[in-house]
């Protein structure tokens, strides 16, 4: 069978995956896998703050490195994630009794850092993570509720500065349909084009549930392009209640070419990348109980319905 990302690459879009570092180092039939079919990666943990800096000062690039290394060796684009985010921020900063002016001290150097090691290594960066709530409104966080709106913006400009080559995103989930939460970002991506904030793509997460891709997809990916953004699908899994079975294995692969499909008719989406590689690291079934099978391929490293529908929809 032709590899996806030979598939992908024919189209001019990339395929990516999450790459799991123990993983990666652990497993020849997995890592095969990553080099063979995706032509970008993710580093699904070993980019995070905690993972970098995980006490202060006490910088780990161990586990990037070796991503960044592999994706240089193997061709492929790496998509950085990400710089300032709620979750995963190390317990120094958490509980350090920073004030305010500290903590955007600290934001600034950890971006100026990170995106300035990988500076020219990386194709895009997912600079701001999950910065609203679902009914559009910001989304409390220790950069939010110390630093106020501005955040964002400075986030995305501190990381222009450390890597001017790299596309500069903000990525969420439940944005992947025209919604509150999408509107509100569609505003501020609007307004951020117009104050000339440096900000290049809009990353689509797309953490999806068995038969429920929004039917306005590609519309919605479509009303971001036109603000003059590249959009991507950046974490796409489709969890469904397990066991599953050939019923559902088949509309899994149904949604998961409904969204290759949306990707590929609209000229600024760069591409889709799933999030894990196979059902047996997937994080949904730690996080949503009872499901699971989310992924392109399953326990196995078997190809599942879905790895075939990826295939014929590029
Ligand atoms: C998840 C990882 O997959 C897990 O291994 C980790 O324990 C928690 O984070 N949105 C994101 C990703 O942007 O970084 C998250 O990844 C999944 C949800």
């Amino acid at each position: 069978d032709t590899p996806l990302r030979t598939l992908a690459s024919a189209d001019g879009r990339q395929i990516g995956v999450a790459v799991a570092d123990n993983r990666l180092t652990g497993s020849t039939a997995y890592s095969s896998l990553v080099s063979g079919q995706f032509n970008s990666v993710t580093a699904e943990n070993a980019m995070k703050w905690d993972a970098v800096e995980p006490s202060q000062g006490n910088l780990n690039w161990a586990a990037a490195d070796r991503l960044v290394a592999f994706a240089r060796a193997n061709g492929q684009v790496v998509r950085g994630h990400t710089l300032a985010w709620h979750s995963q921020v190390p317990g120094w900063i958490t509980n350090g009794g920073f004030g305010a002016a500290q903590l955007r001290t600290l934001l600034q150097q950890h971006i100026a850092t990170e995106a300035g090691r990988y500076a020219g290594k990386v194709y895009a960066w997912d600079v701001v993570n999950e910065a609203f709530n679902d009914n559009g409104t910001r989304r409390s966080s220790i950069w939010q509720d110390n630093l106020g709106d501005g955040w964002i913006a400075d986030s995305l400009t501190w990381a222009h500065q450390a890597d001017p080559a790299a596309k500069l995103y903000i990525n969420d989930y439940s944005i992947e349909g025209v919604n509150a939460k999408s509107t509100a970002l569609y505003d501020l991506v609007k307004s951020l084009k117009q104050q000339g904030v440096p900000i290049d793509g809009i990353g689509f997460q797309a953490h999806l549930v068995l038969g429920q891709v929004p039917s306005d997809l590609k519309a919605n990916l479509q009303r971001f392009a036109d603000l003059g953004v590249d959009v991507a699908i950046t974490e796409l899994d489709v969890r469904m209640q397990t066991p599953s079975n050939a019923t559902t294995l088949a509309s899994q692969a149904e949604d998961y070419r409904k969204v290759i499909t949306a990707c590929r008719a609209v000229a600024r989406c760069v591409g889709v990348t799933v999030w894990g590689l196979d059902d047996a690291d997937s994080w949904v079934p730690g996080v949503f109980s009872g499901y699971g099978a989310a992924t392109l391929y399953d326990e196995n490293l078997q190809a599942k319905p879905a790895w075939a529908a990826v295939a014929a929809a590029f």
